[in-house]
């Protein structure tokens, strides 16, 4: 079957691991030829703004939405101010394309030293939902408000939530559960001192759950739920959380398996109207950017999920094998207590498949 891929690799190490990716793609195609991958490839991000002054071309979304799936890099670079390279093509690509959802395991690997010691024994194993489309990231907001006197200039940045929203998140994370071994979806909130938005949210949970009496519930508050992470994350299975508390709860929770450069993600429109974008949750590592030195396993793990979503689940999983076949052999980078290069991996994980 022939799908459509946009690589969009963008900025700094986003390059590196997108090519490496693609490579082992190649090799995993060149195997198994239940598939077939057609390379569409986007030189959007910072270098493109410098030169055009904005970080895609307005009809951009619009060549996206003929492609069946997206694999991007990372976006932001010392040179433009983060929000703005954000903004510009990360956060535009997910909310102009409704990818509501953002799927982030937290997967231990063989091999990989965990600050949690004793994590390979415990056998941890959960998912970080993330609101994807509204919430402390809707853009609602603005400077220069009129403050009390003598507050000087006064921003406002406001969280939207919605109960369709929140409704469709939530269904989400409950479906996710019933296809995992443990049914379980703990919500994250801050319902105490928030007391519009997050209510709102808890109220939707409490709905929803009712409709999925087969699948265990608890409400937990985001702080709590940080020390819960570091604590007892054998108690998770689901974590559905909003845009802000998931997007630091999911780096916490791959710090936790070992690095950022592991962890992977899904930015889906579970409709499928529209394509979706996975990608590695790090950024653009512009301390070791250009190095060759990157941890291409996040973004790998990112395309196992683009092949999940495009109905090859089988090579998703061969994908998946070959990585820990290489990182149980010691093919590690620097992140990670080794000294390979991100070649290095390529190769293992291709000879590997
Ligand atoms: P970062 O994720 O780029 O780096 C944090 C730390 O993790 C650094 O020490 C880095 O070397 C290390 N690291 C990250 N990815 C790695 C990999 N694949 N292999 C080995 N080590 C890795 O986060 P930071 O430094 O806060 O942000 C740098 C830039 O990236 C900023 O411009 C930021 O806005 C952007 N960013 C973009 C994201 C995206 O496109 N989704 C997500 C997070 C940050
Ligand atoms: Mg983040």
């Amino acid at each position: 079957k022939l799908h459509k891929i946009a690589a969009i690799p963008a900025d700094g190490v986003g390059t590196e691991v997108v090519e490496a990716t693609k490579q082992v793609l190649s090799a995993l195609q060149e195997r198994h030829p239940t598939f077939e991958l057609e390379w569409h490839d986007f030189d959007w991000g910072t270098a493109y703004y410098e030169q055009h002054g904005r970080m895609m071309p307005e009809e951009g979304l619009d060549e996206l939405r003929t492609m069946d799936a997206i694999l991007f890099g990372a976006v932001g670079w010392p040179t433009v101010p983060d929000h703005i390279t954000l903004w510009g093509l990360r956060l535009a690509v997910c909310q102009g394309l409704d990818q509501w959802a953002n799927v982030r395991p937290v997967t231990f690997h063989p091999g990989v030293p965990s600050p949690i010691v004793d994590a390979h024994e415990r056998e941890l194993d959960w998912v970080v939902v993330r609101e994807n489309s509204e919430g402390e990231y809707s853009g609602f907001g603005g400077r220069n408000f009129a403050g009390r006197e003598g507050a000087g200039e006064v921003a406002v940045q406001s969280a939207v939530f919605t109960e369709a929203g929140c409704e469709r998140i939530m269904r989400f994370a409950f479906d996710l559960a019933r296809t995992r071994d443990r049914r379980k979806v703990s919500c994250v909130t801050k319902s105490n001192a928030q007391q519009y938005g997050m209510v709102l949210w808890d109220d939707v949970f409490a709905r929803v759950a009712a409709d999925y009496p087969d699948v265990e519930t608890e409400k937990v508050l985001v702080d709590a739920m940080a020390a819960k992470f570091v604590l007892r994350p054998e108690d998770l299975s689901v974590v559905v959380a909003s845009n802000l508390h998931a997007d630091i709860l999911s780096d916490l929770g791959s710090a936790m398996a070992g690095s950022l450069g592991l962890a992977s993600s899904a930015n889906l429109n579970p409709e499928r109207r529209s394509p979706s974008m996975f990608e590695p949750v790090h950024g653009s590592a512009p301390d070791i950017a250009g190095q060759g030195v990157a941890n291409p396993v996040g973004t790998f793990l990112s395309a196992a999920l683009m092949l999940d979503h495009l109905g090859h689940p089988d090579e998703a999983g061969r994908l998946r094998e070959a990585v820990d076949k290489a990182l149980a052999a010691d093919v590690r980078t620097r992140d990670i207590g080794g000294g390979a290069t991100t070649r290095d991996v390529v190769e293992a994980v291709t000879a590997a498949l």
